[in-house]
């Protein structure tokens, strides 16, 4: 038999979000106002900044431990044990680039060809590839606007079989903005546990949080099976520099560690040192309160077209938005808006098959331009 040059079959079978080929898209028209990256718009803190530099200009620059630097673990241990009441200590901690990374060796670590992962829809897209790449098979419960995104616990209980390993949460949610309260997350744990399955609790819009809904996480550091995902990326503007951490047992940590010998070795030292800095601040409480006043700005002028409508969002920066009484689907909807008015947005699709009445807007810009684009998408539509 011959020899073959093609692509791996993995390599074949995932897909390029439909949320980047719209951020493509958008790059090349020039007055473009892109609403599609939940990529923020705002600075790190200067010292963070700073602390960057400084890493640089000591020469701070070479490969640090697979699992980050031990002075970074420790403080990120401390802050987690602080926020959360645990008792972790750096062996529960890697450092990973972005939390992207610690979703991908997390699941790296605990999926085996065949197995099942369940997961929320909408989902963040890269969730399902993630899940593909590692041998496994994405398994959606989906759920309705009606029931703010949230599927019945009895719904949560039917799509577990013998080859589910684990369930991926992400709260607050994005693409909708929902934040879990503590009754449905305290069901899902106990899901998890009776079932023997992993949980991967993502965590990285946590304090981008507006509803009177406080934060629950189901991670306390005392369960072997949650994975505790976060990352600095939108908590302190930080997407490019490609930093976040997993938190777990150590077995799993020890795993993940091994993995990313091999994948990255490490992550950049110069991100590891200006998230050493980070962590001395909290998320800025002007970040959230420009947050709120976009959200709130956006979400009035949407309110003056009575031909979509806003799901209210208690945390992210996102608006997920039903698009269905234009008489049109997301991808065409997003095409359009696009090619006619400038203003870029994800389609629906792009978090599942079902949610092609709706579109993401991903508030990373300016109050001003988001204005113009939301009068802009107002006018297309009306123009419809
Ligand atoms: C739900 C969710 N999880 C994880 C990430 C990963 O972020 P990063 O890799 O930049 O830390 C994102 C980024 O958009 C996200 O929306």
């Amino acid at each position: 038999m011959k020899n073959e040059l093609k692509l791996s079959v993995i390599a074949q079978n995932v897909s390029s979000s439909l949320t980047r080929q719209f951020f493509n898209m958008a790059k090349e028209i020039s007055d473009t106002i892109d609403f599609t990256l939940g990529d923020p718009d705002l600075k790190p803190l200067e010292s963070i900044r700073a602390a960057a530099c400084d890493c640089i200009n000591r020469g701070n620059i070479r490969y640090s431990a697979n699992a980050g630097l031990l002075e970074l673990r420790l403080k990120i241990a401390k802050d987690v044990n602080d926020k959360y009441n645990s008792n972790i200590d750096f062996e529960n901690v890697i450092v990973t680039v972005g939390g992207m990374e610690a979703l991908y060796l997390s699941l790296l670590s605990i999926i085996n060809p065949g197995d099942e992962v369940l997961l929320l829809g909408p989902y963040y897209v890269n969730y399902l590839e993630m899940i593909k790449m590692c041998g496994g098979n994405p398994r959606i419960i989906w759920t309705e606007e009606d029931n703010h995104f949230e599927p019945s616990i009895e719904e949560l209980k039917q799509a577990v079989n013998s080859k589910t390993k684990a369930i991926i949460i992400n709260n607050p949610n994005n693409p909708t903005g929902h934040v879990y309260n503590r009754k449905f997350l305290k069901e899902i744990l106990q899901i998890v546990s009776e079932n023997h399955l992993y949980l991967l609790s993502d965590e990285v819009y946590k304090e981008i949080i507006y509803s009177d809904e406080k934060f629950y996480s189901p991670f306390d550091g005392t369960k072997d099976n949650v994975i505790l995902i976060d990352s600095f990326s939108k908590r302190h503007s930080m997407t490019g520099w490609r930093i976040g951490y997993a938190i777990g047992a150590k077995y799993i940590i020890q795993a993940m560690t091994k993995l990313q010998e091999n994948v990255a070795a490490c992550t950049p030292v110069i991100s590891q040192y200006a998230a050493i800095e980070a962590l001395n601040h909290l998320f800025p409480e002007e970040n959230l309160r420009e947050y709120r006043k976009r959200i709130s700005e956006a979400l009035e002028i949407l309110k003056t077209c009575d031909k979509i409508h806003a799901y209210i969002p208690q945390g992210t920066f996102y608006i997920f938005v039903n698009i269905k009484k234009t008489g049109m689907k997301s991808l065409s909807f997003a095409e359009n808006l696009l090619l006619k008015k400038h203003v870029a947005v994800a389609p629906g699709l792009a978090y599942g098959a079902n949610y092609d009445n709706y579109i993401r807007i991903s508030l990373t810009l300016p109050l001003e331009k988001i204005k113009e684009g939301m009068n802009k998408m107002v006018e297309f539509i009306m123009e419809l």
